[in-house]
């Protein structure tokens, strides 16, 4: 297959439209990272999407819309059925990277759910994204453009890279916005509970809903830390909330090791480590984003990228406080390491 490339310009963003009504897979810009594609309430096409990725189909999708009347039909009881709290989340952050866990209605595929009674549905605020699923005239189902297990895409490049030849076309985006994947929030039980962290903090979530927002106890562990590096399942036993959970992410071909400590303690512990891995013939990169956790959020997939294809075999990062943003970025530090951190 030759994957075709598009631009912003809106005569592609119809094509591009079109291509999803047909069951096809487009590749596209969202502020966050970039989305694979695909007809949301089309079994067939969401199970391309799967085998474009390389991903287990267990794993649900996000189901992405560009304006509230598209939730009516998707979600349990309807537009009318929602919570005063969903309601306060959406009217807080959507348009942008918050996406929320509705009951769903018999309308959405348990493909598109991987098998699941609820769904995840966000608005992007990107106008790329907003666009094209206007154009599709359909919800369009995306995950992060990436082969499983790879960092998420935050450059048209970067989708290339894992997907030219996979899918019918990219729309030739600028970089993303946020460089990390959206908040993901379960407002189906009693307490909002934040199933996956971004941009949209806890402590931004509970300030506008008014009301204690918990992380999912396994944020707070070590779910991947036995990760099988074949298959990237970490324990067939281990069932969480949010199944994307208990597979290996964000992994670059070069081992990733983080340091905690001051600027000084990074450097050095950096630098004898650096120098441990020339001697054993290898090529260590050193990366720190000096504690800049909007910086750390933009750059980290693209950089575990870039070192790949510079062919480094070690990065070694300096932690974040894991706190606010620090918290969400961690999270990807700490998987794409597998849990390494050196103290
Ligand atoms: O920023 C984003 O969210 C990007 C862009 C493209 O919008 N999309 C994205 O999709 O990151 P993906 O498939 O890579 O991650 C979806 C996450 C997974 O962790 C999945 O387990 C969780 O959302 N998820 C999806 N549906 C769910 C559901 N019904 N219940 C719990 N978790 C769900
Ligand atoms: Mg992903």
């Amino acid at each position: 297959m030759t994957t075709e490339r598009l631009t912003t310009e809106l005569e592609d963003i119809l094509k591009a439209g079109d291509i999803i009504r047909r069951g096809g897979l487009v590749a596209f810009p969202t502020e966050t990272v970039y989305g694979l594609g695909a007809n949301a309430l089309d079994a067939e096409a969401v199970r391309s999407v799967y085998a474009a990725k390389g991903r287990p189909s267990d794993n649900p999708m996000i189901v992405h819309i560009a304006e509230t009347s598209e939730l009516d039909p998707l979600i349990k009881g309807g537009l009318d059925g929602i919570s005063e709290v969903t309601r306060k989340a959406m009217d807080a952050f959507w348009p942008g990277p918050l996406t929320i866990i509705f009951p769903k209605s018999d309308t959405v595929p348990y493909a598109t759910t991987g098998g699941l009674d609820t769904v995840a549905i966000r608005m992007p605020s990107n106008r790329t994204a907003y666009m094209l699923i206007a154009a599709a005239l359909r919800p369009v189902a995306a995950p992060s453009a990436n082969i499983s297990g790879r960092p998420s895409p935050t450059t048209a490049e970067d989708v290339l890279e894992d997907m030219d030849g996979r899918i019918d076309a990219v729309i030739m985006g600028e970089q993303c916005d946020v460089g990390i994947e959206s908040t993901v929030l379960d407002l189906t039980g009693e307490v909002p509970t934040i199933l996956r962290p971004g941009i949209i903090t806890k402590e931004a979530l509970t300030e506008a809903l008014g009301m204690e927002v918990v992380y999912y106890n396994a944020l707070l562990e070590r779910p991947v830390a036995e990760a099988d590096p074949e298959s990237g399942v970490a324990d067939t036993e281990f069932k969480p909330k949010s199944p994307g959970m208990k597979y290996r992410h964000y992994s670059p071909k070069a081992r990733v090791r983080l340091i905690e400590g001051s600027a000084e303690e990074f450097a050095a512990k950096a630098r004898e480590l650096g120098l441990e891995a020339i001697r054993n013939g290898q090529r260590p990169a050193i990366l720190d984003y000096e504690e800049d956790e909007l910086t750390a959020a933009h750059d980290l997939f693209a950089d575990l990228r870039e070192f790949d294809r510079q062919g480094y075999d070690l990065i070694l990062i300096r932690t974040l406080e894991q706190s606010g943003l620090g918290f969400s970025v961690m999270n990807r530090m700490l998987k794409s390491a597998g849990y390494d951190i050196v103290n």
